[in-house]
């Protein structure tokens, strides 16, 4: 009986042992790919599985449910360039895996249970151009990691337990070429200003969520000026009262600082960005803007300035720029100046989209604003002004265009909208 029953269960037995590894194909149409896919179980990867095989130029083993890679796993692949590893439970590197795999340019690490990257990982692979280390929990990088690669041009960091201030400054002494570099999600506040200093070709830097107090010096130096990309998102920077703070960015063509704590701007602090075209300070607290902030951008076509507190908006400050899309969602004016948008237009700007709801309008000056952004065909979101949602408040029946009657407005507006909650 116990015989028989050992024979009946020893099938499906062995069949799950069997699945246990993941299942490799390789595509030869696609320059010898190889794609794995998972087994039924945690894998400790070893030789055999894709290595011994001079002709394999790419490697998926995406989510395969690894949790460790021994020493010859990647034996005998002197033609592979690209190795997917993302998405599995690796907690641990052992040197020399890559030994086997001289040529390996772009190595993806990303979403496992990293702490950490030994000394001397990369001693065999110089060609990396492409490390992605996302989502893994690194705490600490080696002065020195990084060394062996110098043609190291994306590096990914983000989603880290990395701590700025506890970052030895010279871990990219030697990396020179990295164009770009992710931070995000990681605990950048009181970084070193050296941290960046031997970047020569940067282009984008994202520092969103990282909990910076205010703007990191090593984002702003002379030798970041290649820069095209900064992103800031979502931080805690109060103020940007430094007026020479972007001095060094000639190249900066996007400027993310959406979701800080921004309640005041130096008029003069966008100056030095001449190629800019997206500046993002969408959801800050920003009152006021002054009337000189984007004055003469020559390139600045995109500028949010969405859910913000702005209760008067100059039309001065935006003479020069040639603007494409503006949006003032969600503040605090009930009028916008006369003509805004051909005063807008005919001192440069090139306005194709506004987006102007959601502020405590006077009904008279809306009807105004709206007549005009109709005469002149450009587009707006017309979402709530269907006649059905109350948009606006009514007090007088022209457009009082003064800043001491804004208070008055303001309140009857948020009694209505608060009234209408209840
Ligand atoms: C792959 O190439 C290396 C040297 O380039 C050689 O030593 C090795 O035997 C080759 N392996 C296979 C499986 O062809
Ligand atoms: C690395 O892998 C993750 C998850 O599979 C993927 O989303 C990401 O785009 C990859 N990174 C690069 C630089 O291709
Ligand atoms: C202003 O910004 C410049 C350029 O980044 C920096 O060197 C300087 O230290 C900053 N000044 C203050 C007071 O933070
Ligand atoms: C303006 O902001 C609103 C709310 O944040 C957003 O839905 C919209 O896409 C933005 N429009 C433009 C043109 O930036």
């Amino acid at each position: 009986m116990t015989s028989l029953l050992w024979g009946l269960f020893s099938m499906p037995i062995i069949l799950v042992i069997v699945c246990a590894e993941p299942n490799c194909m390789t595509h030869n149409d696609l320059q010898n790919n190889m794609i794995c896919s998972p087994g039924s179980s945690d894998y400790i990867l070893e030789r055999g599985l894709v290595s011994d095989n001079n002709r394999t130029i790419g490697i998926s083993l995406k989510a395969c449910r690894i949790i460790d890679i021994n020493k010859e796993s990647f034996h005998s692949l002197s033609s592979l360039e690209d190795l997917d590893l993302s998405l599995n439970s690796i907690s641990n590197l052992r040197l020399e895996i890559f030994d086997g795999a001289p040529k390996l340019m772009s190595l993806n690490l990303s979403y496992n249970l990293l702490t950490a990257i030994p000394l001397g990982f990369f001693n065999q692979t110089p060609n990396i151009e492409l490390l992605d280390l996302r989502g893994n929990k690194i705490n600490i990088l080696e002065e020195g990691f990084l060394d062996p690669l110098k043609k190291l041009k994306h590096l990914d960091l983000a989603s880290n337990l990395l701590i700025g201030k506890q970052l030895s400054p010279y871990i990219f002494n030697i990396n020179r070429h990295i164009k770009f570099i992710d931070f995000s999600r990681n605990e950048m506040s009181d970084t070193s200003e050296l941290l960046t200093h031997a970047f020569q070709e940067m282009n984008i830097l994202n520092l969103d969520r990282c909990f910076l107090t205010g703007l990191p010096n090593f984002a702003l130096r002379h030798n970041m000026r290649t820069m095209k990309q900064l992103i800031m998102s979502t931080n805690q920077i109060n103020n940007l009262d430094n007026s020479t703070a972007f001095v060094n960015l000639d190249n900066l063509e996007i400027l993310n600082l959406a979701h800080n704590k921004i309640d005041s701007i130096v008029g003069n602090i966008f100056v030095p960005l001449k190629k800019v075209k997206i500046i993002v300070l969408r959801n800050n607290k920003l009152k006021s803007i002054p009337d000189n902030l984007f004055r003469d951008l020559p390139e600045l076509a995109n500028l949010d300035l969405s859910h913000n507190l702005i209760d008067f908006i100059p039309v001065n400050a935006f003479r020069g720029a040639p603007l494409k899309n503006l949006n003032l969602s969600d503040n605090k004016f009930t009028y916008l100046t006369d003509n805004f948008c051909l005063e807008l237009r005919n001192s440069g700007g090139k306005l194709k989209k506004i987006f102007f709801n959601d502020n405590p309008w006077q009904c008279a000056c809306l009807f105004d604003f709206l007549a005009e952004v109709k005469r002149m065909g450009i587009s707006y979101n017309a979402v709530k002004y269907n006649g059905k949602t109350q948009v606006c408040v009514t007090e007088q029946f022209s457009c009082q265009r003064q800043q001491n009657v804004n208070a008055m407005y303001v309140k009857l507006y948020n009694n209505l909208i608060n009234h209408k909650q209840q």
